[in-house]
């Protein structure tokens, strides 16, 4: 959702702090603020728009001098993206000051009640409610920030992480979190907040993630303490190690992290299954897996909640667990699957996927799993994320930070995780045989090499984006394994170019879309030899005949496809199981190329965020 990046030390805050909103702009970019200290006066500085804006702006509004201030790049929820809606947020009286991510649902009814009480409001947000309920507290209750902040917090409903100081009392920082991420960085004397370490990862590698229902009070030369916020209590701080690296968070040459992702794929599935995937000895290693192994050999079903490309991920492992390891799996969009009053039982197995482990919807379907008593697994990439914390077992995908929005390598190395789970349980069952579970270790083991030759292709994409970058829709189809690529193929297309997408399985194009096609409608099909190869040539022709444009995804040498389609991208030959991980890769460059191509913001699609920490 938003980014909130905070500093108090010895040095200028103003240049940490635009660096971080800019590491951070992947969660929201809508608008920017920054508030700052200078000595003397607290000094504010917000636009709508991005970051580069903020600082165009506030080289005339502020002195940028001051050694404590606090950032934030905003998506909106409440209230549309304008100057006056941008946090910082100041109370009435101009003494406190606030950048908050999340909602606070009862804002109306808090608002109302201030209201009554005299205060007035600029903006249509629920953060400056927030900070209007924090100062009268103060005032009403005569006591110092962080109390004030406690007993405003309890009256309130919804999730949040906030960044509070007061002005008159400049040495002091005081910042909560429920449901939204919070990162407190520990330097010599200096302290760092963030919604994740990006921001600070030059300057400190410790670390403390504030857990839900926590808050901080940061006193510069006097250190953090972390209290409850419901019962005061104080919590010991478990001060992390952070793994991460500068150049892992950089662009590293490539014009979009987008682009840099995609081309990161082959290193991410083989850190995906490095150390896991025992090949000599037809071992397959995953300490959650093998810890839980009962609860997943006695599971009733697998239930999978995720949601967009991480949906899509857990859609293929449908097909995989039941093909390999003949358990039944029900994929559920997590917002639905909360909400729906599902039937859920002991024996149910709940493996949630995200990339960001944030994701609003994943989580409150995570803690619904455990309330009925159902044991949750996690697929996550970001260590440490809520989800990673919240769920009882997991395993992480070990991309590395995927920065730009529309996720990449996320997806494939899920499916990879996904697989190996699969896999180790099929042996664990017995429901594979000793020489298809070696077939499927070695051809596993080669897929990093074979998305490799699929990236090849990226000129001949480029020049097929070229021909289709100004269709107005597009039309993606697969079947089996490869119906979910088809979806996510679609969702990238829509997401960074805008242009409208459809995914549907093959077979299913009779019952309605076969309606649109005319000679102006591209349709991608993705036509492995593995699989239902004749059935997916019966639907192309189908398509040919009604004029359709047809840019079919073929395994190499494929000559029945290339005969019939206009274009054709070719991707190396792999167990059907494992080919959506080499499918997808062309459906991405293609995205990508026609979104460059239609000079879009490629990494920051317009209405989009990293990660949704809202429902
Ligand atoms: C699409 C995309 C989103 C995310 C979705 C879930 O490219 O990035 O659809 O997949 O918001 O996010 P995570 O995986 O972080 O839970």
């Amino acid at each position: 959702m938003c980014g909130i990046v905070g500093y108090i030390g010895h040095r200028e805050a103003y240049p940490i702090i635009i660096e971080g909103l800019k590491r951070l702009e992947y969660r929201g970019y809508d608008s920017a603020g920054i508030a700052l200290f200078d000595g003397t006066d607290l000094k504010v500085s917000k636009t709508k728009g991005k970051v580069a804006d903020l600082e165009n702006i506030s080289e005339k509004e502020i002195t940028k001098t001051g050694n404590v201030g606090i950032g934030h790049t905003r998506w909106a929820t409440h209230g549309v993206p304008n100057d006056v809606n941008s946090h910082p947020h100041t109370s009435n009286s101009g003494d406190l000051v606030i950048i908050h991510n999340g909602i606070i649902e009862n804002y109306e009814s808090l608002k109302q009640e201030l209201i009554a009480r005299g205060y007035t409001f600029k903006s249509d947000t629920d953060t400056e409610v927030l900070i209007n309920l924090i100062e009268d507290v103060k005032k009403q209750e005569d006591v110092k920030l962080g109390k004030a902040v406690q007993i405003a917090l309890n009256q309130v409903i919804g999730a949040y992480a906030i960044t509070v100081f007061d002005k008159n009392k400049p040495e002091e920082i005081v910042v909560a979190r429920l449901g939204s991420p919070l990162a407190v960085g520990i330097g010599e004397d200096e302290f760092f907040i963030a919604s994740d370490a990006s921001p600070f990862i030059e300057y400190t590698k410790d670390a403390i993630y504030l857990e839900d229902e926590e808050m901080a009070i940061i006193r510069f030369h006097k250190g953090i303490k972390i209290r409850k916020i419901k019962d005061d209590s104080l919590v010991d701080p478990y001060i992390q190690k952070l793994q991460l690296n500068l150049e892992e968070i950089e662009k590293g040459g490539y014009d979009h992290f987008m682009l840099k992702e995609i081309h990161e794929q082959p290193k991410a599935i083989t850190d995906t299954y490095r150390g896991r995937l025992l090949r000599d000895q037809a071992i397959i290693k995953m300490a959650g897996v093998e810890d839980n192994m009962k609860k997943f050999l006695n599971a009733n079903r697998i239930i999978i909640v995720a949601c967009g490309t991480s949906w899509h991920a857990g859609l293929v492992a449908e097909y995989i667990f039941e093909d390999l390891a003949r358990i039944p799996v029900e994929v559920e969009y997590a917002s639905e699957f909360r909400y729906r009053n599902p039937v859920i039982r002991e024996d149910d197995v709940l493996i949630a996927i995200s990339q960001s482990g944030e994701t609003a919807d994943t989580l409150a379907a995570i803690k619904l799993a455990k309330s009925k008593g159902a044991f949750v697994f996690g697929v996550c990439n970001v260590v440490g994320s809520s989800i990673a914390r919240e769920t009882d077992a997991g395993a992480y995908t070990h991309a590395g930070p995927e920065i730009g929005v529309a996720s990449t390598k996320a997806f494939t190395t899920q499916i990879t995780v996904l697989t190996l789970m699969a896999l180790r349980l099929s042996r664990a069952k017995g429901t594979i045989t000793s020489s298809e579970y070696r077939r499927h270790l070695l051809e596993l083991e080669m897929i990093p090499g074979k998305v490799e030759k699929a990236l090849e292709s990226d000129a001949h994409i480029r020049y097929i984006a070229d021909i289709y970058k100004d269709a107005s829709n597009c039309l993606y189809l697969g079947r089996g394994y490869n119906f979910p690529v088809a979806l996510e193929g679609a969702l990238k297309l829509k997401e960074i170019s805008y242009i409208h997408a459809e995914g549907y399985p093959a077979a299913e194009m009779k019952h309605g879309p076969i309606a649109l096609i005319d000679e102006n409608m591209p349709i991608v099909v993705i036509a492995t030899k593995k699989g239902h190869y004749e059935k997916v040539v019966s639907n192309i022709q189908e398509i040919k005949s009604r004029k359709g444009k047809i840019i079919g995804i073929v395994t190499e040498g494929d000559e029945q496809v290339k005969e019939l389609a206009d274009h054709v991208i070719e991707v190396p030959e792999t167990l059907e199981s494992l080919s959506p991980l080499l499918t997808t890769i062309p459906l991405q460059l293609l995205s990508y190329y026609i979104a460059v191509m239609l000079d879009k913001n490629v990494d920051q699609p317009r209405n989009l965020a990293k990660s949704v920490t809202v429902e």
